[in-house]
């Protein structure tokens, strides 16, 4: 099993203490995540107003797809383990407890983020199921296959995704399942102005010609790719 210390409750982030090896890149998405987890969580608000509904079928009709992705691909729950990159603060790995998945390891290296999925995981009485570390997944040993490896979210942040891919495979007995935001089209140039220039959060879309690149690259044989609204979503099936 993978382990990993426990972060502490201090604030800081702490990453050079952890002794994790950062680019330039990873550290400003991380330093983005740390700060903004809890505009992003509210994402998953059930009590919205009327404006933040509208936005949400406007813009984040990605965001419902892939989720929905996530549930399917992983049925049947019985006896399974989820190990979910990027976890934020945890609503994927609640919502497969909820369905009956037998453990669940989140990892994010955005300390706000893990200690919000730790608390929720408290509060939502899963912490027997749902397990919540933070680290770089690209640096982090992970001991033993997961059934499901997926990463929602995640390689829109990810400047060399293909060590990510190969790696998300050496984890997986079952599947792999990873949404990528396409190239192209007013809602990614919105996106990247609003990242790039703003939060000064850097950011990367793809073809699907890119993703099936990156999939080959990647080691994947058996592998999809679906338009999914905004996003692409790549499943690979792994044969262990
Ligand atoms: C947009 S959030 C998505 C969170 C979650 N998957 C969801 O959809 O609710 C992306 C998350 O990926 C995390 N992340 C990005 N690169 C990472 C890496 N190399 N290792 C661990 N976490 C990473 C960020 O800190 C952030 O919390």
């Amino acid at each position: 099993m993978l382990i990993s210390p426990v972060p502490n409750k201090t604030g800081s982030r702490g990453n050079s203490e952890k002794g994790l090896i950062m680019t330039q890149i990873s550290g400003q998405v991380e330093a983005h995540f740390h700060k903004t987890f809890k505009q992003f969580d509210s994402y998953y608000n059930q009590n919205k107003n009327f404006l933040s509904r509208l936005i949400d079928s406007r813009f984040r009709r990605s965001m419902q797809l892939r989720f929905q992705k996530i549930i399917d691909g992983v049925s049947p729950y019985s006896l399974k383990t989820v190990l979910d990159i990027g976890c934020g603060t945890g609503r994927y790995c609640f919502a497969l407890a909820s369905k009956g998945i037998e453990r669940a390891l989140g990892i994010d290296f955005a300390q706000n983020m893990i200690l919000e999925a730790q608390r929720l995981a408290t509060e939502f009485q899963f912490s027997h199921i749902c397990q919540f570390i933070q680290g770089d997944f690209l640096t982090l040993p992970i001991e033993e296959p997961f059934h499901h490896v997926f990463a929602v979210g995640v390689l829109d942040y990810i400047d060399q995704p293909v060590p990510f891919v190969k790696k998300m495979i050496e984890s997986s007995k079952e599947s792999v399942m990873i949404s990528f935001p396409s190239k192209g089209g007013f809602v990614q140039k919105c996106r990247k102005f609003l990242f790039q220039k703003i939060k000064k959060c850097p950011v990367f879309f793809y073809t699907q010609e890119d993703i099936n690149r990156i999939a080959r690259e990647a080691g994947a044989t058996h592998f999809t790719i679906e338009p999914l609204a905004q996003d692409y979503f790549l499943t690979i099936k792994c044969h262990r």
